[in-house]
């Protein structure tokens, strides 16, 4: 979900509209929002978008509210509906709520609640603790912060939240575990937001909650922190913003899709950037440099994310192993941390993710380190909670990435991993330095490459009108490009809704191959190193069962182009390499086949792109 608030002595509700706006990749189910004056107070939510809450509301607003809250749902509790949106009311109407998270121990909260007469209007854990803030405050007879901070005390889960009392206007109260929130602070004015997006016209100036603190913020005081546990006083620590605000907007393309994808060249230079001096045969990576040994004397590395992440993580694990002779192993946040795994202080563990909040993978740091294991993160977003909780890390700098099918996070990730491997093989001594030296060259010389495979996108639109009404896909290919394949199988049925399938293209034979008919397109990222002969004997295979087959080529291939019935090609590159160029033709197949069934490209269903619950 996406929060956001604002409350100093401009109209909130510009603010908070385009504020939701940014976050709607965040979530997008429902939409909610309230403003109030001093006097009275407007409540608007519904299921939807936040356009829908806007055509909704646009005749009936009051607009001179200066304090307002914002809510963008992915629903967790309750189906999407408007009862259940944000914001919400205690039961006296005095207090209102924005809640992002979970709180898990809502329902024995909530029969609490019940047995002293309060009544639940939506099915929400979020309805539960405004009221328990409510009761809190009744019985005890204290302010709103300290109600607040005692009720926060009793509830399991994760949260940032904002709540302001009818009868403070002048007042909202924050507090954060788990999931993100920052306060931009600008003059006599405060905005509340889950990243900074929302906020930085206004100010570059923002604090970053930390997790168990929360803010009383009063216009005409400093913002004060405390610890929610034990009082302490917190210090905030003031960040200055470098967030441009023309990043987060579309710049003439018509997808945030398609302009991440058209960004890559740009990203991944970006990424190597000051890190990369290929004409001096040196890669400087302050996170690595500091800690050479740690890597060096590795018993392994184990790499853990989420979704798109963890197939950069799966390119990550043939290139460590190959290239640095490093055993790597590749898992799942959610299932390595609740496996009970066998960690140890010689053990490196690597946590990629874009946003740095995915609760999962955060989760998953968290326990490594309990164990001993030096963490290191690979994150896109600066300041992101993964950033702050690791040992030390290096970020991606692809600049924000919007549309919810992750796309230049995905090949500026493999980019860091790949400058890690490089630097590790140097210094085992298992690279000479000659072979250093040409790869850091080849990598340098990616963009371009990687600016000509964007070429490709008409001949793939075409591919796309040919096979936008499949009902299923399989994608193929081996080694390095293994995870390529599945991860354009996943960016197909991100954005299509199309079934589809990746797969180790010789695996094939053990099941897939059952369901190849003529009806079946296949896509085969078939590029001249790495297999490539026994990939063209599965094309050759697909071929004799009537598939379809749309092979991925490196440029000037014959051999493949005679038996496939499409081929896209794209430079040719070191085989480590390949898929930060194999990947870019299926991120153009996905977003093509997507907008012809007029899908949402930016906001699939379903799916959000910062998830924070577990
Ligand atoms: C969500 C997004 C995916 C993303 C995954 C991991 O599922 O929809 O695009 O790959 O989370 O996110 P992270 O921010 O940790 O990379």
């Amino acid at each position: 979900c996406g929060i956001v608030g604002y409350i100093g002595h401009r109209d909130a509700y510009p603010i908070i509209i385009k504020g939701l706006q940014r976050l709607e990749y965040r979530g997008y189910d429902s939409a909610g929002i309230v403003l109030f004056n001093g006097e009275s107070m407007q409540l608007s939510k519904t299921k939807g978008k936040v356009e829908d809450l806007r055509s909704r509301i646009k005749d009936s607003i009051s607009t001179n509210g200066k304090l307002g809250l914002g809510h963008t749902r992915w629903a967790t509790h309750g189906v999407p509906n408007d009862v259940n949106s944000h914001p919400h009311y205690s039961n006296s109407g005095d207090l209102v709520i924005i809640h992002n998270g979970i709180i898990e121990n809502y329902e024995s909260i909530k029969k609490a609640l019940i047995k002293r007469g309060y009544t639940f209007e939506s099915d929400t854990d979020t309805e539960v603790l405004v009221n328990l803030i409510e009761e809190v405050k009744r019985k005890e007879g204290v302010k709103l912060g300290q109600a607040v901070q005692i009720a926060l005390n009793q509830v399991v889960g994760a949260y940032a939240i904002a709540v302001f009392d009818k009868n403070k206007p002048d007042e909202i109260v924050v507090a954060k575990l788990g999931s993100p929130l920052a306060i931009g602070i600008g003059e006599n004015e405060y905005f509340i937001a889950s990243d900074a997006s929302p906020f930085i016209e206004y100010t570059n100036n923002a604090v970053y909650l930390e997790d168990e603190e929360m803010a009383v913020i009063r216009i005409g005081k400093e913002i004060k922190l405390r610890k929610i546990k034990d009082d302490a006083i917190a210090y905030p620590n003031i960040l200055e913003l470098q967030l441009n605000l023309e990043e987060i907007e579309k710049g003439g393309y018509d997808h945030f899709m398609l302009k991440e994808i058209y960004e890559q060249p740009r990203a991944i230079l970006d990424t190597y950037r000051g890190r990369l001096l290929a004409d001096k045969g040196i890669i400087r990576m302050a996170g690595i440099d500091q800690n050479l040994e740690k890597f060096l004397n590795a018993n392994r590395i184990i790499i853990v994310a989420c979704g798109t992440s963890w197939h950069a993580g799966l390119v990550a694990e043939y290139i460590f192993e190959d290239l640095a002779r490093i055993p790597v192993e590749v898992e799942y946040a959610s299932e390595f941390r609740y496996r009970n795994p066998v960690i140890t202080d010689g053990d490196v563990l690597i946590a990629i993710s874009q946003s740095g909040e995915t609760a999962d993978t955060l989760a998953a740091i968290k326990m490594a380190k309990e164990k001993g294991a030096f963490v290191f993160g690979v994150c896109n977003v600066v300041g992101s909670s993964i950033a702050r909780e690791t040992h030390a890390g290096a970020y991606t700098h692809a600049g924000p990435e919007i549309g919810v099918a992750s796309t230049k996070a995905f090949t500026t990730q493999i980019t860091v991993l790949t400058m890690i491997a490089l630097k590790l093989a140097k210094e085992k001594g298992v690279f000479s330095e000659s072979k250093f030296h040409e790869f850091l060259i080849e990598l340098e010389g990616i963009p371009e490459k990687v600016e000509k495979a964007l070429q490709s996108n008409e001949l793939v639109e075409e591919i796309a009108n040919v096979y936008k009404d499949s009902s299923n896909c399989l994608y193929l290919g081996r080694g390095y490009n293994f995870p390529v394949a599945l991860e354009g199988a996943l960016k197909l049925k991100e954005i299509s809704y199309i079934h589809a399938e990746g797969y180790p293209a010789a695996e094939m034979k053990h099941g897939p191959i059952a369901l190849i008919d003529e009806e079946m397109p296949v896509v085969v990222i078939a590029t001249r190193k790495g297999h490539y002969e026994k990939v063209v004997s599965n094309v050759q295979e697909i071929k004799s069962r009537s598939g379809k087959i749309i092979a991925i080529v490196t440029e000037g291939d014959q051999t493949v182009k005679e038996i496939a019935d499409h081929v896209v090609e794209v430079p040719e590159t070191s085989e480590a390499l390949t898929p930060l160029l194999t990947t870019i033709p299926l991120q153009l197949l996905s977003y093509h086949i997507a907008l012809m069934r007029g899908c949402n490209v930016d906001q699939p269903r379903n799916l959000a792109k910062s998830v924070t619950v577990e």
